[in-house]
């Protein structure tokens, strides 16, 4: 057994580290330094850094009692670790420090986080979730609040679950501050709470803001509330949704509303609502606004009880998507990399005009690069590209004229977890653009400037480098740019 202290998890992290495999370790995507990590955290520009926050297990590449990891950097995509932010180690969060958000409030930054405890024989089942505060002046040493919890369980109103209660995301309206945490109606219904204050310590109860309708989840969980232009966007990661078409294919989800935000009266008016991502594995994604107006979201890039290979001998699991700046085009959002990733390109590679028919090696080769290609389909019944092409494995992204449909398969993509995603996508003017990122053990696929995104972990052997791109019918590759990528920080 471990005393779970911030010194003990840094000594345990410092003294363990070499012993990684890195096989699957990522180039230019966060992981922990060491053993596990969940959700992003506390994302937030603080004194001209960006800092994430991680749900972080550092003894066991497992879940287990949650710290909180730390990272910093000036372009989001080079991190720097820092100590261990928090651990589990008081009486109120001594089951974990379960995922929230930071604020800046007169120079300090505070962390709005929710205290697990377990109490009972079942961990599954007993347990009580409240909402703590922890400061720091320097942006690195964290104090927990001594009047924690700043929302005990008695706060919690009737008619809502008393146990799922968490993951506080903070933002400032008309002068106040709000809270929107996720949880049920202990039948089966997700819901996300909203809180307000005026000091980040008193806080009152709103109202429901949003309730699944019978078909969205049976418990929410990292809501989040972002603004775009005039409209409001209410982000959030249901559990357990049931197939909807091609969508929702996986445990559990993510989830956009656009609408208004009603703070008076407590409610989110919205009509329809959309995955964020397409793909297998993109889970609790938190956003922040930085100095220049940019809403940037960043999301597990893993799904909870899916195969996660390294944790085998590896000594590490989990890592965070690429960081996505968000905006709305019509009443849909758009999500595309941050335009910081263009500085890690090198050796370019490009060619334009060339008729596919059958398969093309394009004889370029990587673990870790961007794609841009733009397919004009002309009669091609379906056209894509293979991705990590080795002898025995490929990962196929396939686009079907007839059926409308892109498609993301990893059956043959090597160890590890596999299927197919498909989802609905209209060429434009006949051609369709694909922005691809490609890094040792994950794909992100960003599709038509952004409309949609999937995203994948895979597991491709070390020779498995090929690209190839295909045709079934006669079409034309417009463009095919490749760039490898490489950062050295982590
Ligand atoms: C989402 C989540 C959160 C919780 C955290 C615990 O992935 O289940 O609801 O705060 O992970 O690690």
């Amino acid at each position: 057994m471990y005393t779970y202290t911030r010194e003990n998890a840094d000594k345990f992290i410092h003294e363990n580290k070499d012993q990684l495999l890195s096989t699957y370790r990522l180039n230019y995507h966060l992981m922990s330094e060491y053993g596990w990590m969940n959700d992003p955290n506390g994302f937030i520009q603080y004194r001209g850094e960006y800092h994430l926050f991680y749900q972080h297990y550092p003894y066991k590449p497992a879940w287990g009692p949650m710290h909180w990891g730390h990272a910093v950097s000036t372009d989001l995509i080079n991190w720097e670790y820092l100590p261990v932010a928090m651990a589990p180690d008081m009486d109120y969060d001594a089951g974990g420090c379960f995922s929230g958000s930071a604020v800046v409030k007169d120079g300090k930054l505070f962390l709005l986080y929710t205290g697990h405890v377990v109490t009972g024989p079942d961990m599954d089942h007993d347990y009580i979730q409240t909402q703590n505060l922890a400061v720091s002046d320097d942006g690195i040493t964290f104090d927990k609040w001594s009047g924690n919890p700043v929302i005990p369980t008695l706060q919690i109103p009737e008619g809502i679950s008393q146990k799922d209660f968490r993951d506080p995301k903070v933002f400032e309206r008309n002068g106040q501050y709000y809270m929107v945490l996720g949880s049920n109606d202990g039948e089966g219904n997700g819901l996300i709470l909203l809180y307000c204050s005026i000091d980040l310590v008193d806080w009152a109860y709103v109202n429901v803001i949003a309730k699944s309708d019978g078909h969205m989840g049976d418990n929410w969980e990292c809501p989040d509330i972002i603004s775009l232009q005039d409209r409001d966007v209410l982000i959030l990661s249901p559990q357990r949704v049931a197939a909807q078409g091609y969508d929702y294919h996986n445990l559990h989800s993510t989830m956009f509303m656009i609408g208004t935000l009603d703070t008076s009266q407590g409610l989110f008016h919205y009509e329809q609502y959309y995955p964020i991502d397409y793909g297998f594995d993109f889970y609790a994604p938190q956003t922040t606004i930085d100095d220049r107006g940019r809403v940037i979201m960043i999301g597990w890039m893993d799904m909870w009880e899916s195969d996660m290979p390294t944790q085998q001998g590896h000594q590490w699991a989990g890592a965070m998507s690429l960081p996505r700046e968000i905006n709305l085009s019509g009443d849909r959002l758009v999500f595309r990399p941050v335009e910081e990733l263009t500085a890690y390109r090198y050796n370019p590679f490009y060619i334009e005009n060339v008729i596919l028919e059958g398969e093309r090696n394009m004889d370029v080769y990587g673990d870790s690069y961007e794609i841009q290609v733009l397919f004009d389909a002309q009669e091609a019944e379906e056209f894509g590209v293979k991705l990590r092409v080795g002898s025995e494995e490929e990962t196929v992204i396939t686009y079907s004229s007839a059926e409308r449909l892109l498609s993301f398969n990893r059956d043959r993509a090597g160890i590890g977890p596999k299927g197919e995603r498909r989802t609905v996508v209209d060429l434009v003017e006949g051609e369709l653009a694909l922005r691809i990122f490609v890094d040792r053990s994950s794909v992100e696929i960003f599709i038509q400037d952004g409309r949609k995104v999937m995203t994948g972990r895979i597991y491709p052997g070390q020779e498995s480098l090929g690209i190839i791109s295909f045709s079934k019918g006669r079409c034309m590759l417009k463009s095919f740019y490749k760039w490898d990528l490489v950062c050295d920080g982590q």
